[in-house]
Order: C-alpha cells, then structure tokens, then sequence
C-alpha cells in the first residue's frame, strides 16, 4: 500500500494519530454531529437511566472503520456522568483477564470492549452472566486446588463495538439491549465535522473547502480529518494562512482522491472486476486476491460503501459491478448486462 493510500484505508492507527484523534473528539452529544436518529434515542436512554439512578442498558455500537464508534462510547460514558473502562476483543484471553477489567468497575461504569466480535468463545459465555445478573462464576487455581468461586459485581453498562455484528453470537447479540447502528456520513455533517476539527487544530478553512474535504472522504470522519491534515500541510509549504476552495482541490487532486469519496483501492477494486471479471459476478475471496487485502477488510471498508454508493451489488453468484460504476469509470459497459 502506498502511504496516499493509507491515508484513505489504513485500519491501523500509530500513536500519533490516536493523540490527534482523541484532540479531536467531541465529548457530548450535541458536540457529536450527525447520526441524528441513533442521538435521540440515545439521549432518552441516558436521562431514563440518570433518572432512575440505575446503570444503562448494555450498547452494541456497529458499522464500518471510522464513523464514531469509540467516540460514542466516550460521549455515552460522559453524559452519563461515570468513568469508563477501555479493553478490547483480543486483549482479553481468557475469563481471569476479564474478571480483572471487570473488578475494577464501580457502580453505572461504562466498560468498552472494542473489536468485541473477536472475543475469545470461553470468555464470551463468562460474559452472559456479567451482562445479564452481575456476577461471574470462574474456577480458580489448578488440579486439585482448583475451585469454583462466585464474584458478584456492580450494575453496570457495557458498550461493545464492532465492524461486523453479523459475526457476533446471537446469544452475545440478544444481551444488549440498545442495538446501535452507524451509517455513513451526509456531505453536510461531514462539512461540518471538517469545520469543526479545524477550529480544533487552529486552522482557518473557508465553508467551501471544507465541504471539498467533506465530498472526498468516503463518507467518514476519520477520512476527513486525515485529508483535512493533508490539505492544511499543503496550505503550510504553500504559505496560506487560510485553506480555500481552491487550495483544497488541487492538494486533494494530488492525493487522488475523486469527487465521489472513491479512494485508489477503491477504483482498483472495480476496475479490475471489470478487466478481468468483465464486471462480475465475483466472489469476495477472488476480490480480495486481486486487490492484495484481505476478505474482512473488504468485506468492512471497501464493499460497504461501495455497495451504498450503488457502484457494486451482490447477487447470490458474487458481487458485480454496476452501470453507474462503469460511467464513473468511464469506461463501456458489455452488451448484455
Ligand atoms: N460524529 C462525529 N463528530 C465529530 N467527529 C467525529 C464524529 N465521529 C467520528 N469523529 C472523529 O473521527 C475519528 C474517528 O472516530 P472513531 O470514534 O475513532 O471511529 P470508530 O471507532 O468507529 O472507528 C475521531 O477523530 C473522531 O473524533
Ligand atoms: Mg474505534
């Protein structure tokens, strides 16, 4: 992967990004822009929950990389007012790494477990009983000595996120009460959130560059900070103070990026189905292959928001590519398809 690539596609975040991104966070709800829906509900669970003193239902905040699902767990923890406890799917190994993460839970804590389709199974069933009466029977110590011992614990809420609740057990599924879904960003939100984090990094942007960012960033926050970065480096080296239209397009231009938020894999990933698949049907697997990543990047990134672009669809023989792909691209469609 090219590093212009990776601004767009990188699922791994160094350490310096996870600075800016946690600068860049809003902490409340009405910091947290877009997702309008999943915000009302939310905030009546939240005043329901403060109301009676009682710890929230459990969350699972789903959707693909990058549109705010650590961040709602941040906000979530905040306006209810408790501190938050942070792990994730493969950091938990076994049931004794989970009693301690939740030993440390005081009464309505959020515990986050992010990546949580990728909990190990022996740990997900010691969770049932967390999750749903608060306590956790685990066997202590080895051969002979060992022995069961109950640990009650306190009421809590925990907020599990994930790319694909598809993969999620259905036992694990049912224990949540508040099913979350986040979907890709509307242009104006996006504008938005660009405005927002330039104020953020003390950065003068005028309404319509940020809504250039906003139209080339695949639908995402977490892309349209990184390309707000990109730009504002730009403007640096070209002795801007302030980064215009015009400015934004010709560094966005150099970053390849279209106008449709489509990124190079992107493109890749359709103009090779129509180059060696004639457009489909194709197999998730074969797409992967070709593409060099692999199937659940696809399967999380690259499929989902193509699929809500209207660029690819799946059939039960594959995905294939569609008219409104092709003229994209630019290129003729075959005659009977
Ligand atoms: N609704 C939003 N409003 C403002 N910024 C957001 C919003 N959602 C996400 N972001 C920003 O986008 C970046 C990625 O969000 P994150 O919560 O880490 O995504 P996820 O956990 O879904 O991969 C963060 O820097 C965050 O501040
Ligand atoms: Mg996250």
């Amino acid at each position: 992967m090219t590093d212009d690539e990776r601004i767009l596609s990188d699922q791994t975040i160094d350490d310096d990004e996870k600075a800016i991104e946690k600068s860049m966070r809003p902490h409340f709800l009405k910091e947290y822009i877009g997702q309008d829906k999943l915000k009302r509900e939310l905030e009546i669970y939240i005043k329901a929950a403060k109301q009676r003193e009682e710890a929230m239902d459990h969350v699972l905040l789903f959707g693909p990389p990058g549109l705010g699902k650590t961040t709602m767990a941040f906000v979530i923890a905040n306006e209810l007012g408790v501190h938050m406890r942070t792990t994730s799917g493969p950091a938990i190994e076994k049931a004794g790494d989970l009693l301690s993460v939740l030993s440390e839970l005081q009464v309505g804590d959020v515990l986050f477990i992010d990546e949580i389709h990728r909990l190990p199974r022996a740990v997900e069933e010691t969770l049932y009983s967390a999750m749903e009466d608060f306590y956790v029977d685990i066997i202590v110590g080895q051969g002979p000595t060992a022995h069961p011992v109950h640990y009650p614990l306190p009421p809590f809420t925990l907020i599990g996120a994930t790319t694909r609740a598809g993969l999620l057990s259905a036992p694990l599924r049912d224990r949540f009460g508040i099913l979350a879904a986040l979907n890709y960003y509307e242009q104006q939100d996006l504008q938005e959130i660009v405005l927002r984090s330039a104020g953020v990094l003390n950065t003068k942007i005028t309404p319509e560059a940020a809504l250039e960012v906003a139209l080339r960033a695949r639908g995402t926050p977490r892309v349209a900070n990184r390309l707000l970065k990109r730009v504002r480096d730009f403007a640096e080296v070209s002795d801007q103070d302030e980064i215009t239209q015009e400015l934004a397009s010709e560094a966005l231009t150099q970053l390849r990026v279209d106008r449709s938020g489509l990124d190079q894999v992107d493109r890749r990933l359709l103009t090779m189905m129509i180059k060696l698949y004639d457009g489909g049907p194709v197999g998730l697997k074969t797409i992967a292959v070709n593409i060099g990543e692999d199937v659940e990047t696809v399967e999380t990134m690259y499929e989902p928001f193509l699929l809500q672009k209207g660029f690819l669809k799946r059939t039960s023989r594959g995905r294939m590519v569609t008219k409104q792909a092709y003229d994209h691209l630019g290129l003729p469609m075959p005659e009977q398809k």
